[in-house]
């Protein structure tokens, strides 16, 4: 059965309030849509952890920082529901863009530190977006846990700090990143890529897992990066915004493979920007 779709807070909140009378837990995914076997691992680990899930629908404007980007961000609700069906989740959250930022909305909640870097740098208020919506996604929800996957995973520690920060009685939980079987993440941003586009696109991972097993074999990633960005950039990606090594509790640089070392990569391809990340 589809999942009731639910788009102004006030249902969400009497729908939820009788979950909670009755002593149930709560696992939220917040999602922008476009849902892929991705988001559905999501959904199947809230399912196999609460007893009831949720799963929200928005994209939200004040993470673009390019018009154009938000204006193409894949729009399919209705197949989106669909393919939450075999999941079995309790309720779709999909609020209009007033359920979260009503009239004179004015607040940012902004973590500093863990969004200098990566795509913080290259994306200048992304992270600020993200965790002002993730913050009210979080208390409009009033979840127990939450499910993100390690695909954003500077976007998964950039949460659990907000949360922590702000005192959100919430577990936020990291799912391991799935894969098409050419190694490319799956994302939605992948259903923007032309069918030669696409092609090309395993090549991140590929290099990415080239890089990793050179790191392990005792290189440096000073040595190891000019090679792997122009391997990059050979196969026809147009831009690398970051090809790097960096601590995954805290994401300093590092140089050399070691405990939490995790590779992260960005890339430009015929427009569309492709992110990765492993542990090495
Ligand atoms: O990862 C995403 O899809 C979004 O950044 C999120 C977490 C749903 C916030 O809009």
């Amino acid at each position: 059965m589809i999942a009731p779709i639910v788009r102004t807070l006030g249902e969400l909140r009497a729908r939820t309030g009788v979950w909670r009378k009755a002593g149930e837990t709560v696992g939220v995914v917040p999602t922008m849509g476009a849902l892929h076997q991705g988001h559905l691992s999501l959904a199947r680990a809230a399912r196999a952890r609460c007893d009831r899930v949720i799963v929200t629908i928005f994209v939200n404007p004040k993470q673009f920082n390019d018009p154009k980007d938000l204006e193409n961000y894949p729009r399919t609700e209705e197949d989106d529901a669909r393919k939450l069906e075999s999941i079995g989740v309790d309720l779709i959250y999909v609020p209009g863009p007033d359920q979260i930022y009503p009239y004179g909305f004015a607040t940012t909640v902004s973590v500093s530190g863990l969004t200098d870097m990566l795509c913080g740098e290259s994306r200048p208020g992304h992270f600020d977006g993200v965790a002002t919506v993730v913050a009210k996604l979080f208390t409009q929800t009033a979840a127990d846990f939450a499910f993100f996957g390690e695909k954003d995973f500077q976007q998964l520690q950039v949460v659990r700090r907000m949360a922590v920060d702000l005192d959100i009685p919430i577990e936020v939980i990291g799912c391991p990143t799935i894969r098409e079987e050419d190694g490319l993440a799956m994302s939605s941003r992948n259903l923007l890529l032309s069918d030669r586009s696409r092609v090309k696109a395993p090549v991140l991972a590929e290099v990415m897992e080239d890089v990793r097993a050179a790191l392990r074999a005792g290189g440096r990633m000073s040595e190891l990066g000019p090679d792997a960005e122009a391997r990059i950039l050979a196969a026809g990606f147009n831009k690398v915004d970051y090809l790097e090594l960096r601590d995954g509790r805290d994401l300093g640089l590092l140089d050399e493979a070691g405990e939490d070392a995790r590779l992260f990569a960005a890339a430009w391809l015929a427009g569309v920007r492709l992110i990765d990340n492993i542990g090495v």
